[in-house]
């Protein structure tokens, strides 16, 4: 079977998995990040500096994953459902994540992450688009951190866009089994998420990692986003570490 390297913007993935070195710790967390808009009208703030709230409180948990051992860290920051948003706050969430990638570019370098974009390219705006392609490729050398960046993200678009892939490279049925099909998905070669955090309170998946996710621990927390601290992702990992992870085995 051949792959080509770089359906998604990612060149060099599909073979790659990397595997936890530490038990106690989540190897690959995931952030369902809610709440900026919550966040925002508690202050009488427009929902954009929510956002923005929500973008200035990256630094502090890149810099706790780290400390915590965690290697891959995917970050829902906009969904195929969010372009339904009013135009001035997509608008205004594009214009935030441009230029927090402008501001923050080199210090991740220097840092070691490895940035990623999983999602859709098509209607992202041109300059944003030429800012994440060139982030990704500045980094792609790092391996201390993953930063995944789910940006027009859907996890059913995601599948939608593996059978096509699989299709159009005539990929027979007898060949098609689980990791085939993970091996086609934005995340290829990585492991699934060990931890998926939700932010504000809400109990539902949205259409993130759907598939990636079928055996991820959940932790929700009433916090919104932009108040999610060390000490908050510190919670969530020691409930993490209480959990009893069966795959549909039989409890200890
Ligand atoms: C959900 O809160 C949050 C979003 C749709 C955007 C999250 C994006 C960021 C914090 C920027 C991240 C940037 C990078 C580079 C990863 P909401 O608006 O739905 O809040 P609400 O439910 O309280 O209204």
């Amino acid at each position: 079977m051949t792959i080509p390297a770089a359906i998604y913007d990612q060149p060099m993935t599909r073979a790659r998995t990397i595997t936890a070195t530490d038990t106690r710790t989540p190897n690959h967390v995931a952030i369902i990040m809610d709440g900026n808009g919550r966040w925002a009208r508690k202050r009488n703030l427009p929902r954009v500096a929510g956002h923005q709230a929500g973008t200035n409180n990256l630094r502090r948990i890149l810099r706790a994953c780290v400390d915590q051992g965690i290697k891959i860290l995917t970050l829902y920051a906009f969904s195929t459902e969010n372009w339904r948003r009013p135009e001035d706050e997509v608008n205004g969430l594009m214009r935030i994540l441009e230029a927090v990638i402008e501001r923050e570019l080199d210090e991740l370098d220097r840092s070691g992450v490895q940035i990623r974009h999983i999602g859709r390219m098509e209607r992202v705006p041109a300059g944003l688009q030429a800012k994440i392609k060139s982030a990704v490729a500045q980094t792609s050398h790092n391996d201390r951190l993953i930063l995944n960046v789910a940006l027009n993200y859907g996890g059913r678009a995601e599948i939608v866009d593996a059978v096509r892939a699989m299709l159009t490279e005539g990929l027979h049925p007898d060949f098609i089994d689980e990791d085939t099909i993970s091996r086609y998905l934005y995340t290829c070669g990585l492991p699934d998420p060990d931890l998926i955090i939700r932010t504000s309170g809400e109990y539902r998946s949205s259409n993130f990692l759907i598939w990636q996710g079928a055996y991820s621990e959940f932790y929700v927390t009433d916090v919104y986003w932009p108040d999610f601290d060390e000490s908050e992702l510190k919670k969530a990992i020691e409930q993490f570490n209480k959990r009893d992870r069966r795959f549909g085995g039989i409890a200890k």
